[in-house]
């Protein structure tokens, strides 16, 4: 296991030297993005610009917070609204390895525009080992384009600078402990933001609903955590499946989608197994989610397949 504060010396060492000129990073908030923005920045100061796009496929209040996050850092930034962009490509896109491809185009499309605004030539992504173990190289198979890697064009005119490559979750989060950055603890959240936690095509309406339903997801079991009814899972999230049943409203039928929670235990999200959560919290989980969207949504599943056989994000 490596040691944080040596990790953190020789790479800002490392990146120093090997950064001639300008840099632009797109951070999602999460523990990986965040990390590398600081290293980087620490590294070069101003010449490093880092960009937040929203995608329209963010979660609740996550612009927000990001700019409350990097304001804190003390870093060069910009958020930059990219919705219509995102959400107009992913039209009729059902393949999850397509809208995952489509994901990362438009990001490095986006940063491209934003390095040529800035002047810069370099491009800084948080991968960390499992991003691009997962994503296949000549002797792996692929098991999902893992955006920050699979998705990027032959064709992308920046040099790419990747500082945690060789680091796995638990190591970056030591790493953003001992650099005291306080998105340490959030729990992990996928390139592709909540366009694969849609099963289907990805609309406004359908990213509504599961925007909606990982809210109340997080929002349950923080609670019931910090009341110390259950233990924190690793990730903890909800998927919407636009698989249609009948429901009962009053006397009324209702005839609407599904989404399925999902929380898992893991080290390091190469292996994970379901989280055993209170039916008490589950509860709470399913009538919020069916009163809450009572004509959108009137069946709440819970996943209770570990990693492997199954993947932690559905797609
Ligand atoms: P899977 O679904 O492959 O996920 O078991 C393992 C961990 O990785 C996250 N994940 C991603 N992270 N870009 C990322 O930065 C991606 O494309 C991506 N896909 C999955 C997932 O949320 C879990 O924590």
């Amino acid at each position: 296991m490596m040691d944080p504060q040596e990790f953190i010396d020789e790479s800002i060492e490392e990146l120093s030297s090997s950064i001639d000129g300008k840099a632009i990073i797109a951070c999602s908030g999460g523990v990986d993005s965040t990390v590398a923005a600081a290293l980087v920045s620490r590294a070069i100061g101003d010449r490093l610009l880092t960009i937040y796009v929203d995608n329209g496929l963010m979660r609740h209040s996550e612009t927000e917070t990001v700019r409350g996050i990097l304001t804190n850092l003390n870093v060069n930034f910009k958020i930059v609204n990219a919705e219509d962009e995102f959400l107009d490509a992913l039209q009729g896109v059902i393949d999850p390895e397509e809208k995952r491809k489509i994901i990362g185009e438009k990001f490095i499309r986006v940063f491209e525009r934003e390095a040529k605004d800035f002047e810069a030539d370099y491009l800084v992504q948080g991968t960390i080992a499992p991003d691009w173990i997962e994503s296949g190289d000549h002797a792996r198979d692929t098991i999902k384009s893992h955006h920050n890697v699979g998705g990027l064009p032959e064709d992308m005119d920046l040099k790419l600078v990747e500082p945690l490559r060789d680091l796995y979750k638990d190591e970056v989060r030591k790493v953003a402990r001992h650099l005291s950055i306080d998105v340490s603890e959030r729990q992990p959240f996928p390139g592709p933001a909540l366009a694969i936690r849609v099963i289907g095509e990805v609309t406004r309406d359908s990213v509504e609903i599961v925007r909606k339903a990982c809210h109340i997801t997080e929002q349950e079991i923080e609670e019931a955590a910090n009341e110390g009814r259950m233990e924190m899972p690793w990730q903890y999230f909800a998927v919407f499946l636009p698989v249609m049943s009948v429901g009962v409203h009053g006397d009324r039928r209702v005839y609407g989608g599904t989404v399925a929670v999902r929380a898992v235990e893991s080290i390091d999200g190469m292996s994970a197994a379901y989280s055993r959560i209170p039916h008490d919290v589950l509860d709470r989980i399913s009538l919020r989610i069916t009163n809450e969207m009572k004509d959108k949504v009137n069946r709440v599943v819970y996943d209770i397949t570990n990693k492997p056989p199954a993947t932690i994000e559905w797609e």
